[in-house]
């Protein structure tokens, strides 16, 4: 039997933040997701989560997560330390027999395979408590781990608690540990505050368990613990650097790579381009074949193959293939292009769909419309969807034109292949085929010269 618990019941004074710590985000990501997420292969039985300070917000936060095992929260009040979050768990884990996986809920780039390593390691030697340690070239901050040869630990003292011989040891605890449950549960209300931060710290378990093993990680970037912003962004970079290098080996040019950021749920097709300044978020699909960027942000969208976009925004869109888009436009919310349509520079389209082949070149706002195929919308078209109450929608028929400057007064609709005159501003339905004029008469007096 496997119980999994999360300690994440700690403000995070170092992050000087209103948000509590393991809810601050990481590529698209909180913290705590992350660190769920890592451990959700090895299927646990029981999933705890320690929670403190915020609890509520966190609870929120994590709401029908934790895959196929529930979360179950564990209130700690007041937050006195990690050995005193892991004693709340004395009541529910009564009667529990097998390993507690401790993790901290503040190291979120551990893989799952070595969660995997250290459960097999501490199942294999039969050790009270196995955990992770890494060799840091700066462990400043960290628990220090003192061990044998054999790798059976003696104890970790926390870096304030150090000497300054004992700082000099650049094993580092990483917070994750493997416990046989009964032991630990028999030592734990034997901890003591006695130490610089009057806390009872599980650290101070390791001494009392009987063997006490380490399993090193060799890459120490897995175990980095995110205290204060610059963790957080080292972090980052750590994952923005994980996520390039796994899309470049599945086929994606990236020009240049460092200026570009990804989500979890971003998917790119094959031949791919990705030029610079791009940015990723949400669930993103790109198809096979588009070239998106320079400049370009696309969140929450998906774009079929061979779709082009050149320093535009595109927000939970959908994209058929072969679009091209930009440079400057702005696709929102509920924006629907079919095969082949053409968004030019400062275009907006929200809540709108528009039928294959339709162009909408040159400085138009499109919202809550639908335009049918090879409809071409005149630069400047705009349409007026917002009474100042209420939102009505604009039907364009499929091979219309309108003019440039037209105004389009919702609600209204136009058949097909029906063309607008320039400047014209049309409050009224227009029927298939018609030539729709709306606006003031051209007048013009020969000899006219003011003050004469
Ligand atoms: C802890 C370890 C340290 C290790 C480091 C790795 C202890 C005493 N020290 O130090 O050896 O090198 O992690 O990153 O454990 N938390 C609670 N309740 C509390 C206090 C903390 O749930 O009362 C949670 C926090 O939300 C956080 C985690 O425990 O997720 C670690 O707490 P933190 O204060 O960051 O410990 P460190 O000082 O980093
Ligand atoms: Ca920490």
């Amino acid at each position: 039997m496997l119980a999994v618990a999360v300690l994440a019941a700690g403000k995070g004074t170092r992050m000087k933040s209103a948000l509590p710590k393991v809810l601050q985000p990481l590529a698209g990501a909180t913290l705590v997701e992350r660190v769920l997420a890592s451990c959700q292969n090895l299927q646990p039985q029981r999933q705890l989560l320690i929670v403190g300070h915020q609890a509520e917000r966190v609870e929120q936060a994590l709401a029908g997560g934790g895959g196929s095992c529930p979360l179950e929260f564990v209130l700690q009040q007041p937050q006195n330390g990690t050995g005193h979050a892991v004693q709340q768990l004395l009541e529910p884990l009564a009667g529990f027999e097998g390993e507690l996986l401790v993790l901290n809920g503040d190291v979120p780039l551990l893989r799952e395979q070595t969660i995997t390593d250290l459960l097999e390691q501490h199942r294999s030697s039969g050790a009270a408590v196995t955990l992770l340690t890494a060799r840091l070239a700066d462990p400043t901050g960290y628990g220090r781990v003192f061990a044998d040869a054999s790798g059976a630990v003696s104890a970790i003292v926390e870096h304030r608690d150090c000497s300054e011989a004992q700082r000099a040891n650049d094993l580092i605890n990483a917070g994750i540990y493997c416990f046989n449950w009964k032991q630990l549960a028999a030592v734990l209300p034997q901890l003591s505050t006695d130490n610089d931060q009057g806390e009872l710290y599980l650290t101070d378990t390791v001494a009392m368990l009987r063997p006490a093993m380490h399993l090193e990680v060799p890459d120490a970037d897995e175990i980095n613990g995110i205290n204060d912003r610059l963790q957080l962004a080292q972090c980052e970079a750590v994952i923005q650097e994980r996520l390039r290098r796994h899309w470049m080996a599945e086929g994606v040019t990236f020009v240049d790579p460092a200026s570009c950021t990804l989500s979890d749920g971003t998917r790119f097709g094959r031949d791919v381009v990705v030029e610079p300044q791009c940015h990723f978020r949400g669930t993103a699909e790109i198809g096979d074949g588009c070239r998106i960027g320079p400049g370009t942000l696309i969140d929450n969208s998906r774009l079929g193959e061979r779709v082009e976009v050149l320093y535009s925004v595109v927000r939970e869109a959908v994209v058929a293939a072969d679009c091209a888009i930009g440079p400057y436009a702005q696709l929102r919310p509920g924006a629907q292009l079919a095969q082949g349509c053409r968004v030019g520079n400062f275009v907006e389209i929200k809540q709108a769909r528009i039928g294959a082949g339709s162009k909408v070149n040159h400085l138009s706002y499109i919202g809550d419309a639908d335009l049918g195929e090879n409809v071409n919308v005149g630069a400047g078209t705009i349409t007026a969807n917002y009474d100042g109450v209420n939102k009505h929608r604009t039907v364009i028929g499929a091979g219309s034109k309108t003019g440039a400057n037209s105004v389009l007064v919702a609600p209204i609709q136009l058949g097909a292949n029906v063309t607008v005159g320039a400047g014209s501003t049309l409050t009224k339905d227009v029927p298939a085929g018609a030539l729709a004029l709306g606006r003031a008469k051209q007048l013009v007096k020969e000899n006219w010269q003011a003050g004469s």
